[in-house]
C-alpha cells in the first residue's frame, strides 16, 4: 500500500475549484445559458495593445532561464515603477512567483510552517490560504469579520487577539477582500498594532486596484495603495500581488511578493531555488506593462474598475430592490472592491431546518435529480445510484442546496446561475453556526448589466421556491 500524507485525507477540495467541474458538465447540455457568478478571474481579458507591443520587442534571448527571484530586468523595472510612485521598493525586496499569487501563499505558509507558530487571519478568509497552512502545519486562528461591519477588521478585536495569545507570530488578510470584497480602511492601524506585538503581516493584495471608492490616487496607482504602510513598516510585512490577475491575464500565472524583511526574503528564495523557475517570456510581458511608470497597467486597471463596478453595483441594487419586494432577509454590504459580494441570507436557516422534506421533494423532481445525478457521474466517471444522490443532498448545507437548485432548475429560461456556497471560506474548527447562510456572488464574468439583473432574480426566486417546498 502506498503511504500517503494522512492529514490530506480529511481535507476537502477547494470549494471554488469544485464548481468548475459542475460547469464543465452542464456546458455539455444544449440550449442552456450559464450566468457565471462564481469565477474569481477577470472577465475582461488583456488589452490587445500590450500583446502588440510584446510582438515588437520579442527577442530569442528571453527564452533563456532567469534568476530565482525573477528576471533582473523585471525586478529593476518594478523597483523603478514603485519608486516613481514614492514607494521605496529595492530590487532585493522583490520575488516573482510561478503560479500566480497562489504560489506566494504556498511560500508564505512554507516559511511559517515551524511547529508552534500560529497564523491569525480573518474569518472568513480565502481558502487558498487555509489549504497551504494545513499542508505545512501552520495552525490557523480566526479573527471574526462581519457583514454588519462591512467586513472591516476591528482593531480592538485584533489587539485583544494578539494580547491574549503570544504564540501568534503572523497576521494575514486580503484587501481588496476575497470572499468579502472589503477594502480595509486602516491598514496602517493594523501594522501599528502588529508592531507592538512583534507580528509579521501578510497583505494579500491580489485584487490590487479593484477599489470602487472615489479616491483618485488609488485608481491611478493601484499597486501602491499601501505605500505609506510599506515605507514605514516594510521590514515587518509582505505584500502579495497577482501580476497575472492585475493585468487581466490570469493564465499568465505570475505573482509578486514584496518584503523588506531580509530573512523572510532569503527563506522564500531558498525554497523557490528548488522549485520551477518563472517563465522568462511571461516575465518579459510584465516588464513591458510596468515600464513608463506603469502607464499600460494603470490604463488597463482603470478600464477594469469601470467594467466590474457597473456589473457589481447592478447586482447589488437588483438584489436590494428585489429582496425587499420578495421579503427576503439578506445582509448585503455595499460593494467596496474586488469582484465579490459575500451575502448572508437569513431565510436559508428555515431551508436548512427543513432539509429532509426538501430533499424528498427534489429527489422526485426529474429536472433537478437528472441534473445533479449527471454531474456526480461526470465527476466520478462512473454510474451513481439514486441513493447516492439522496445522500449527497443530505450532506449539503442550505447554501449548497441553493447553489445546486439554481444550477439545475430553470427559473428564468434559458438561464442557469452559478454562485459559490460560503461555508468553505470559514476556518475549519471555527465555523460559525450561521456559516451555511452565506453565499459568494462574483460579478467579474457577467457579460452585461442585464445578466446581473437576471442572476439576482434567479437567485432570490430560488430562495423563495426552496422556502415554499419547506412550508408544504
Ligand atoms: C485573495 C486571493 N489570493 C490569491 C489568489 C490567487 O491568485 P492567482 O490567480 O494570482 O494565483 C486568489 C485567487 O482567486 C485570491 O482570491
Amino acid at each position: 500500500m502506498v503511504k500517503l500524507l494522512q492529514k490530506i485525507k480529511p481535507m476537502k477540495k477547494s470549494p471554488i475549484r469544485e464548481i468548475i467541474d459542475a460547469i464543465a458538465y452542464i456546458r455539455k447540455i444544449k440550449g442552456i445559458e450559464i450566468i457565471n457568478c462564481h469565477a474569481g478571474v477577470p472577465g475582461l481579458l488583456m488589452k490587445t495593445d500590450i500583446a502588440e507591443k510584446f510582438k515588437e520587442i520579442y527577442r530569442p534571448e528571453i527564452s533563456d532561464y532567469t534568476g530565482t527571484r525573477g528576471d533582473i530586468l523585471l525586478l529593476e523595472t518594478l523597483s523603478e515603477y514603485f519608486k516613481s510612485q514614492e514607494m521605496n521598493v529595492e530590487p532585493k525586496d522583490i520575488l516573482i512567483t510561478l503560479g500566480g499569487a497562489q504560489s506566494g501563499l504556498f511560500l508564505f505558509s512554507e516559511v511559517m510552517g515551524t511547529s508552534g507558530q500560529i497564523l491569525l487571519t480573518t474569518n472568513p478568509t480565502y481558502p487558498g490560504l487555509i489549504g497551504p497552512s494545513k499542508i505545512f502545519n501552520v495552525e490557523i486562528k480566526g479573527l471574526e469579520i462581519l457583514p454588519e461591519d462591512n467586513y472591516q477588521i476591528d482593531l480592538k478585536k485584533l489587539e485583544k487577539a494578539l494580547e491574549g495569545d503570544p504564540t501568534i507570530s503572523a497576521f494575514a488578510f486580503t484587501s481588496p477582500g476575497n470572499p468579502d470584497g472589503a477594502i480595509q480602511k486602516n491598514v496602517e492601524g493594523i501594522l501599528e498594532i502588529a508592531k507592538k506585538y512583534d507580528i509579521f503581516v501578510l497583505v494579500d493584495a491580489t485584487y490590487a486596484g479593484l477599489d470602487f471608492s472615489e479616491d483618485l490616487e488609488k485608481e491611478i496607482h493601484p499597486f501602491t495603495t499601501y505605500k505609506k504602510a510599506w515605507n514605514n513598516h516594510k521590514e515587518m510585512m509582505a505584500l502579495l500581488y497577482s501580476l497575472s490577475k492585475g493585468l487581466r491575464n490570469p493564465g499568465a500565472r505570475l505573482g509578486l511578493i514584496l518584503s523588506g524583511n531580509k530573512e523572510f526574503m532569503n527563506h522564500i528564495e531558498v525554497i523557490q531555488s528548488f522549485s520551477a523557475i518563472c517563465p522568462s517570456v511571461s516575465q518579459n510581458f510584465f516588464q513591458i506593462a510596468f515600464s513608463n511608470r506603469g502607464e499600460i497597467l494603470h490604463e488597463s486597471i482603470k478600464e477594469h474598475i469601470e467594467f466590474v463596478k457597473e456589473r457589481i453595483f447592478q447586482m447589488y441594487y437588483s438584489l436590494k430592490e428585489l429582496s425587499e419586494k420578495m421579503q427576503i432577509d439578506i445582509q448585503l454590504p455595499e460593494p467596496q472592491g474586488a469582484f465579490y459580494i459575500f451575502a448572508k441570507i437569513e431565510n436559508l436557516e428555515t431551508i436548512g431546518k427543513n432539509k429532509r422534506k426538501i430533499v424528498d421533494v427534489l429527489m422526485k423532481d426529474n429536472e433537478f435529480h437528472k441534473g445533479l445525478k449527471g454531474e456526480l457521474e461526470f465527476r466520478k466517471k462512473e454510474k451513481v445510484s439514486s441513493e447516492e444522490v439522496g445522500e449527497k443532498l443530505m450532506e449539503m448545507g442550505p447554501n449548497d442546496l441553493l447553489c445546486k437548485y439554481i444550477l439545475y432548475k430553470e427559473i428564468v429560461k434559458p438561464y442557469r446561475v452559478t454562485i459559490t456556497p460560503g461555508t468553505g471560506f470559514f476556518i475549519p474548527g471555527e465555523i460559525p453556526d450561521d456559516a451555511e447562510n452565506y453565499i459568494r456572488i462574483s460579478c467579474s464574468k457577467l457579460k452585461s448589466r442585464e445578466e446581473a439583473k437576471i442572476a439576482a432574480k434567479v437567485l432570490l426566486e430560488g430562495v423563495k421556491q426552496l422556502e415554499k417546498i419547506a412550508s408544504i
